[in-house]
């Protein structure tokens, strides 16, 4: 079932639980991603970079891929496509191809620009049942290619944000996506907990891969109720995919049929999608 991530998103973060943003980035993935959810019966978000959605072929595609693998393999859990970093224009083209959840992405903008567009956002949004999430202070590391500096958000700008009515906010605490220096300074929990007192609403953890399971476990104690991972599960099909071509031949028994040669990668997500779900 498809649905908007505004009631999955309040229930967990209630109950002080999470649900795992997994960022797709093919059809093998997305099918995987949803095959291990829809076993641990754990509600998923799949989320959608704008470059991930190019490479798919575009943001209906992505649509009809993740509608038509819910449907021919009988996924029972619900299901939120998400637009995952979008600028404006990223986040109208995926509502247009009917995505049931955006992140508009303003964090490079001056503060002002950045609330007024996320309001523009958010007014049509709510006319189509459509959950948004908004980004303040930033997310270092390196996404997509795009390579930025950590800053910390602000307490006063993360409250202006929730009075425009965001459902879920991204936050920065030292986060940042990609892989974890050696000399990392760790995440910023007293900010969190500031944030966390101050705001009451779903807070999200950008950079999930590489932070330890006892600091995941304090974040969701603390008002993360949205974890999103990517380069984890980019690792485990990279590493399953240079295993195959290690030890086969590529010619033999025809090792260049994709559907051999991506066998391990496959089992690879499935296994590792498992494992995240089944953390907390
Ligand atoms: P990682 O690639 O570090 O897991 O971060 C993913 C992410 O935050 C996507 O928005």
């Amino acid at each position: 079932m498809l649905v908007n991530a505004k009631e999955i998103i309040k229930s967990a973060y209630k109950n002080k639980q999470v649900i795992f943003h997994i960022n797709i980035n093919n059809l093998e993935w997305t099918k995987q991603t949803l095959l291990a959810a829809n076993i641990e019966k754990k509600p998923i978000i799949l989320g959608v970079s704008p470059s991930a959605a190019k490479y798919f072929g575009g943001y209906s595609v992505c649509y009809s891929i993740v509608k038509s693998l819910i449907k021919e393999l009988r996924i029972k859990i619900p299901v939120c496509l998400h637009l995952d970093h979008g600028s404006y224009d990223d986040c109208i083209k995926a509502i247009k191809a009917k995505f049931n959840s955006i992140m508009f992405d303003g964090s490079r903008l001056p503060f002002e620009k950045n609330l007024e567009i996320s309001k523009k956002l958010i007014e049509i949004c709510k006319k189509k049942n459509i959950s948004i999430e908004c980004e303040i202070g930033r997310i270092g590391g390196n996404e997509d290619g795009i390579v930025s500096d950590v800053s910390y958000t602000k307490l006063n700008e993360a409250k202006a944000f929730k009075e425009i009515g965001i459902d879920m906010l991204a936050v920065g605490i030292g986060n940042i996506h990609g892989e974890y220096p050696k000399d990392w300074k760790g995440l910023n929990f007293s900010l969190l907990s500031q944030l966390n007192d101050e705001l009451k609403m779903p807070l999200v953890l950008h950079g999930g891969s590489g932070i330890s399971d006892d600091d995941l476990k304090k974040c969701i104690n603390l008002g993360i109720s949205k974890i999103n991972i990517n380069t984890e599960l980019q690792i485990a099909n990279a590493k399953a995919i240079e295993k195959f071509v290690k030890n086969n031949n590529i010619m033999d028994n025809k090792n260049y049929n994709p559907r051999n040669l991506y066998k391990l990668s496959n089992e690879a997500i499935y296994h590792k999608v498992r494992e995240i779900l089944t953390k907390f």
